[in-house]
C-alpha cells in the first residue's frame, strides 16, 4: 500500500517507536508517578523524558508546561473549554478543524459566548489585520490553525501572535499539521497555548497528544481526579502538569512518543524540506492534468495536496485510488467551514498527504493513477 494519508496519522511509524512501545509494555508497564517502587519510578522517568523532548522541540524552558492528552482534539478541548467563560467572544477561522469549530460553536449555540469566524483571503491566508479588526472588548481567545489539513497553507501566526499580545488576548495555536514539520516555537510566535497530536508529525502512537500552556495561564480542567500528588486533598491540584492530567497516563504511547519526538528533533528540517519538495512536485504536476482542480492556487507549505477530478466525487476518487493500492482521504476532512468557503461542501476533495517516509516513487504512482482516473472521467 502506498500510504498518502499522513495528515490523518503518520505511517509507517519508525521501528524505534514500535520497539519503545513494546519495551514499555513488556518491561516497565507500571503506573507512572503513582508508587515508589522501581517500576513506577522507571515509568515516571519515561514520561518526564518525553516532556523534555517535546519542550526542546517547542523551544520552551520548562517541560512541566507540557500536558499530555489523548490526541489533539483532547488538548484543544482542554484549552478552549478551560479558558472561555460565559459572555466571552472568540475569534477563529474557517480553516479550522471540527475539533476547534465544534467546542466553540457548541458554546455559541447554547448562548454562552459569541464568535467571529474569519474567512481566508485569496491566498488562503487570514491576516493579522483581519484578526485585529475582529477584536471586541470581550474577546478572550484567538484560535488559529497553523497549517490547514485541507489546503496545506500556513498562516501568519507570528503576526497574529503580536496582535494577540498587543491586546492581551489568549492565543491558542492548533499545530496538528505543523508540529514536526514547520518550526513551532510558542515563545517566538507569541502563542499562549499550542495543541498538538502525538500520532501525526511526531511519529508517535495513537492515543497521544499534548498541550503547551504558558506559565501563569490558568485553565479550568474538564477532567479531574487522581494525580498521584496532593492525595490528601479532595480538590484538584493547581500545579502543572498534574492539574490537567488526571487518571492513568498512556505510558506505552508516551514511551513511543518520546522516541518519535527524538527522531523528529534530529530530522525536522530534512522532513520539512522533503515534504515540501514532494508536495510541490505533486501540486505542480496536478496543474497539468486535464480535469483536475486543486483546492489552492499555490503549492502548499506542508505536505497536504487536495484536489478534485471532474465528474467524480472525492469519495469515488479515493476508492479508485485505494483499488490501485494508494491510500488518500476523500470527503471533508472534518473541516466543513473551509469547504463551504471554497464551494466544495457538496463533494469535498481527495487529499494526498506525504509524510516522513514518502518517496518520489509514491508521488509518481499517485500522479500516474490520477491521470488514468482523469482520462476515464472524460
Ligand atoms: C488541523 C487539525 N486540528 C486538529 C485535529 C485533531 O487531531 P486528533 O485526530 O489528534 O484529535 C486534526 C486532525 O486531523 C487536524 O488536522
Amino acid at each position: 500500500m502506498i500510504y498518502l494519508d499522513n495528515a490523518a496519522t503518520s505511517f509507517p511509524k519508525p521501528p524505534q517507536v514500535i520497539r519503545a512501545v513494546a519495551g514499555a509494555m513488556e518491561k516497565i508497564g507500571a503506573n507512572p508517578g503513582r508508587a515508589g517502587h522501581r517500576m513506577s519510578l522507571a515509568a515516571g522517568r519515561v514520561v518526564w523524558h518525553c516532556r523534555e523532548e517535546i519542550a526542546q522541540l517547542l523551544d520552551v524552558p520548562n517541560p512541566e508546561d507540557i500536558v499530555f492528552g489523548f490526541n489533539c482534539t483532547d488538548s484543544l478541548n482542554l484549552a478552549i473549554r478551560g479558558c472561555v467563560r460565559p459572555g466571552d467572544h472568540v475569534i477563529t477561522t474557517m480553516l479550522e478543524h471540527n475539533s476547534v469549530l465544534r467546542p466553540i460553536n457548541g458554546m455559541v449555540n447554547r448562548g454562552l459566548i459569541t464568535w467571529s469566524l474569519l474567512a481566508p483571503g485569496e491566498g488562503g491566508v487570514v491576516t493579522a489585520e483581519q484578526v485585529e479588526r475582529a477584536i471586541r472588548p470581550e474577546t478572550r481567545l484567538i484560535v488559529i490553525n497553523h497549517a490547514s489539513n485541507v489546503i496545506g497553507l500556513a498562516q501568519p501566526v507570528k503576526e497574529i501572535g503580536a496582535v494577540a499580545r498587543k491586546h492581551g488576548i489568549i492565543f491558542l495555536l492548533d499545530a496538528a499539521q505543523s508540529l514536526g514539520v514547520l518550526p513551532v516555537h510558542p515563545l517566538d510566535i507569541g502563542a499562549d497555548m499550542v495543541a498538538f497530536p502525538g500520532h501525526k508529525g511526531l511519529l508517535g502512537p495513537f492515543g497521544t497528544g499534548g498541550l503547551y500552556i504558558r506559565p501563569g495561564l490558568e485553565l479550568v480542567p474538564f477532567r479531574e481526579g487522581g494525580t498521584g500528588s496532593s492525595s490528601e486533598s479532595m480538590l484538584q491540584p493547581s500545579e502543572l502538569p498534574e492539574a490537567y492530567e488526571s487518571g492513568t497516563l498512556n505510558l506505552v504511547g508516551i514511551a513511543g512518543l518520546m522516541v518519535g519526538t527524538r527522531i523528529v528533533r534530529a530530522r525536522r528540517e530534512e522532513i520539512q524540506a522533503r515534504e515540501k519538495e514532494l508536495s510541490d512536485r505533486l501540486w505542480n504536476e496536478l496543474q497539468d492534468i486535464n480535469g483536475i482542480c486543486t483546492l489552492t492556487t499555490r503549492a502548499p507549505d506542508v505536505g497536504v495536496v487536495s484536489f478534485n477530478v471532474t465528474g467524480y466525487s472525492s469519495g469515488e476518487v479515493a476508492t479508485k485510488l485505494d483499488r490501485a493500492n494508494i491510500a488518500v482521504r476523500g470527503g471533508l476532512h472534518c473541516a466543513p467551514a473551509i469547504h463551504t468557503h471554497l464551494g466544495t461542501l457538496d463533494r469535498g476533495a481527495a487529499r494526498a498527504s506525504v509524510g516522513h517516509a514518502s518517496t518520489d516513487a509514491d508521488v509518481d504512482a499517485l500522479i500516474s493513477e490520477v491521470k488514468r482516473i482523469a482520462r476515464e472521467s472524460m
